[in-house]
């Protein structure tokens, strides 16, 4: 009985982890957010505006292909690998006026907006040596909640105009490797834990964001909502598992809108140095194509694993590792409870 309740117990505290209808203790605006919003937090969420390339702001937006931001190491050197500083990530935006670091022009060599009635997400390749991540890292995960139950990073807050007003998407999953990057933060909704899963972080962009990863193209598109991550039918993978099973097909998308490339428009450069010339934002230079419909490149490679953006043995790792000790407790005790 006693090992009953506490497997039970357990169960109880892995579907938190899981998390099937959250409920929040506070939603923000860019407005209305504190100065910080969580314990122990190095950088603040009240940001001003224009920008900083020394700003500690942590607020990220996720808004289109033109205006997003990334979660990338305050300080360059190489002990700022992503496993070492997920916790004092600062947001670097494509576009000024958040407060925040801009991501130098010509950092992104390819970006692949899409919205779809679920989630928005941005994937694809970069050179992120220009924003602290040093070269070679394979990477890791953020996530609005990490081992202590604070973000990866501490006080990260999210916010996207994408779906309608500008709103905080409290679930949200960003894997950031030297070379590669991807970021979904889904449309507040029961199923946005499930849609914006954050426990297979070692399963790097390929297998928890199907999707276009392409350099030399960036796009703005409409797309479906891909299958929840590691859920497939009616039987559910867990990291550690011994066989991985293969990434879900890349959802169709549509309607997308093609830029020739994206830019901050204060000319801000690799290094801190900002151009003489300030690009403007390469609005003009859009083009739309009616429909791309279809997967875009089919389905994804079977061995599952991407070499970017894995991170093995993280903190965060220890969250999947006590849902499966979990679910063995779980099923050793319904085997004994049948026994009895
Ligand atoms: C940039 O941000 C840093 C860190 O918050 C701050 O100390 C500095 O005063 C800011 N610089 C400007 C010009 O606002
Ligand atoms: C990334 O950018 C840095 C400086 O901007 C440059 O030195 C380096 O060669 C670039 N790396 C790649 C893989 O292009």
């Amino acid at each position: 009985m006693l090992f009953l309740l506490s497997a039970a117990a357990v169960y109880l505290l892995a579907s938190t982890v899981r998390g099937q209808s959250p409920t929040y203790s506070a939603t923000y605006l860019p407005s209305s957010v504190p100065y910080q919003t969580e314990q122990g937090q190095t950088g603040y969420n009240q940001c001003g505006s224009g920008y900083n390339q020394t700003s500690e702001c942590q607020n990220t937006f996720i808004n289109n292909v033109q205006d997003f931001c990334l979660w990338a190491p305050p300080e360059p050197g190489p002990d700022s690998v992503i496993g070492n500083t997920e916790q004092i990530e600062v947001s670097w935006c494509m576009k000024n006026g958040y407060g925040t670091r801009l991501i130098p022009d010509g950092t992104i060599t390819g970006a692949h907006f899409v919205i779809t009635p679920d989630y928005v997400q941005v994937t694809g390749t970069a050179n992120l040596t220009n924003i602290n991540i040093p070269a070679g890292d394979a990477g890791g995960e953020l996530d609005p909640h990490g081992a202590t139950g604070e973000g990866n990073p501490i006080g990260g807050v999210v916010f996207s105009s994408a779906f309608g007003d500008m709103e905080q998407l409290h679930e949200w999953t960003n894997f950031m490797g030297s070379d590669m990057f991807c970021f979904r933060a889904c449309k507040p909704a029961d199923d946005a834990p499930t849609m914006c899963n954050h426990i297979y972080d070692e399963m790097g962009c390929e297998w928890n964001m199907p999707a276009n990863y392409d350099s030399g193209t960036f796009e703005y598109c409409q797309g479906d909502s891909a299958e929840p991550m590691g859920v497939y039918g009616a039987s559910t993978f867990y990291q550690g598992e011994p066989s991985t099973p293969a990434a879900h097909p890349i959802p169709s998308s549509s309607s997308c809108t093609t830029y020739s490339t994206i830019s901050n428009g204060a000319g801000v450069l690799a290094g801190g140095s900002t151009s003489s010339t300030p690009t403007s934002s390469s609005t003009s230079s859009g083009v739309t194509s009616t429909s791309r419909s279809g997967s875009t490149t089919g389905t994804s490679s079977a061995t599952g694993i991407s070499n970017a953006a894995i991170r093995v043995a993280s903190p965060q790792g220890m969250e999947s590792a006590f849902i499966v000790i979990a679910t063995l407790l779980m099923s050793s005790s319904l085997g004994a409870v049948m026994l009895l």
